[in-house]
């Protein structure tokens, strides 16, 4: 797909050569406009450098009419960071530099917008009028995201990370679904095991990581099976098929039974590791002033299961929930469940792990390679765990 990466002057514009960097590695042409403003936060060395094209950004450069060969070239236009000028000056069909120009001539071709402002900025009553006319007229927005802003406040108006954008570009694109015609397979969510008519043993696990990482997927054409224990979330999406189990054993079968057919999996349920020996049928009553004893048996490794019917062909990828020795745990399940990725999480990190909307995460793979997240909403995290883990 031929995109054209508009950049405006906000802080943010120092992520956008790593957004051309992914477009361009996902089979993307990629040519940049921006503003004399974004030029103070990247150079047009570096934009031109990475695209491979001469930069966009002079309206009156000796009698061109760029402004039409590019929208003739493109036919995405990704505006980021798109500053609450640039909003306001579409919103309003003002064309007073090369980018404004540009968009206002952009008619017919999906334009994708990632905001970034301050917080109170993107509060303001006049931003969201125009964010609201822009969506009404076809403009998906990306974000912002929450988090610390560079003005040292923390609050809603961060810059989506180039994967989530990336992420909406191939949403958005008929041709560029790298990941067509693949089949994932993704567990999510908490298992229960029941102790008896009405009790369980289970666990924190909202699922959000999970439901994350099917979207993610179907969003890069993939068709996904999602097995799922006891969650209330959803998930709508053609290419998105739900299994809904309760117990360890019911994932062991869903997931078995879907593996050979897949190119890959992401395992990251938090499965109860020992279940009951026995469930009773009725609600078990109290034994007078005595303590209850459960007895418990072990539950079958689902990821080292597959890790032993895993092909050459197929990608498999396990999740470690660590509270110490992080890194040498991790590295100890990847080998030990002949695993090509672990994706690592720590509960030392504030803000990662059950229940929350944000995460942080280091992926290792087979041979090393250790990449590193910041906190980033879960969205961000299974976007960059789907760029990591299948390329
Ligand atoms: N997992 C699984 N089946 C199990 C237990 C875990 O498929 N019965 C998967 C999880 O989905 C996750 C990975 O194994 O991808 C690691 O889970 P974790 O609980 O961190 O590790 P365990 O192997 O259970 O080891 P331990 O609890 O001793 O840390």
């Amino acid at each position: 797909m031929k995109v054209v990466v508009g950049i405006t002057g906000g802080i943010a514009a120092y992520k956008v050569p790593e957004l051309v960097r992914l477009l361009k590695k996902q089979g993307h042409e990629v040519r940049c406009a921006a503003t004399g403003h974004a030029l103070e936060f990247v150079t047009r060395v570096t934009l031109e450098t990475i695209s491979g094209a001469p930069l966009y950004s002079d309206l009156f450069a000796s009698g061109r009419t760029e402004h039409i060969s590019l929208k003739d070239w493109g036919e995405m236009l990704v505006v980021a960071p798109a500053t609450a000028n640039i909003i306001g000056k579409v919103a309003s069909g003002i064309a007073d530099d090369a980018l404004s120009t540009l968009l206002l001539a952009f008619s017919g071709k999906p334009v994708i917008m990632a905001p970034a402002m301050n917080c109170e900025m993107w509060a303001h009553p006049a931003v969201q009028r125009n964010i609201e006319t822009l969506k009404g007229w076809g403009i998906r927005m990306v974000g912002p995201e929450k988090g610390e802003l560079a003005c040292g406040v923390s609050g809603v108006g961060r810059m989506s990370e180039p994967e989530a954008i990336v992420a909406e570009v191939n949403n958005l694109s008929p041709f560029s679904s790298h990941l067509s015609p693949q089949k994932w397979l993704v567990t999510a969510g908490p298992t229960y095991e029941r102790i008896d008519s009405v009790r369980f043993i289970g666990n924190y696990s909202s699922g959000k990581m999970g439901f994350a990482l099917a979207q993610a997927l179907a969003d890069a054409g993939a068709e996904v099976e999602l097995v799922s224990g006891p969650t209330s979330l959803t998930i709508d999406h053609p290419r998105v098929h739900l299994t809904r189990i309760e117990s360890a054993r019911e994932m062991y079968a869903a997931v078995t039974e879907v593996f050979p057919r897949c190119n890959g999996a992401i395992l990251s349920a938090a499965v109860a590791d020992y279940r009951p020996s026995e469930c009773a049928d009725h609600k078990l009553k109290k034994n007078g002033s005595e303590g209850m004893h459960l007895d418990l048996v072990q539950n079958p490794d689902i990821l080292a299961t597959l890790g032993g019917m895993k092909t050459d062909k197929q990608t498999l990828v396990g999740f470690a929930l660590e509270t110490d020795n992080e890194e040498a745990n991790a590295q100890y399940k990847l080998e030990k469940k002949n695993l090509d990725y672990i994706v690592l999480n720590s509960l030392r990190d504030k803000g990662a792990g059950f229940g929350v909307d944000t995460n942080k995460v280091t992926v290792i793979s087979r041979d090393g390679r250790h990449t590193e997240s910041p906190l980033l909403s879960k969205k961000e995290i299974a976007q960059l765990i789907i760029n990591t883990v299948t390329t």
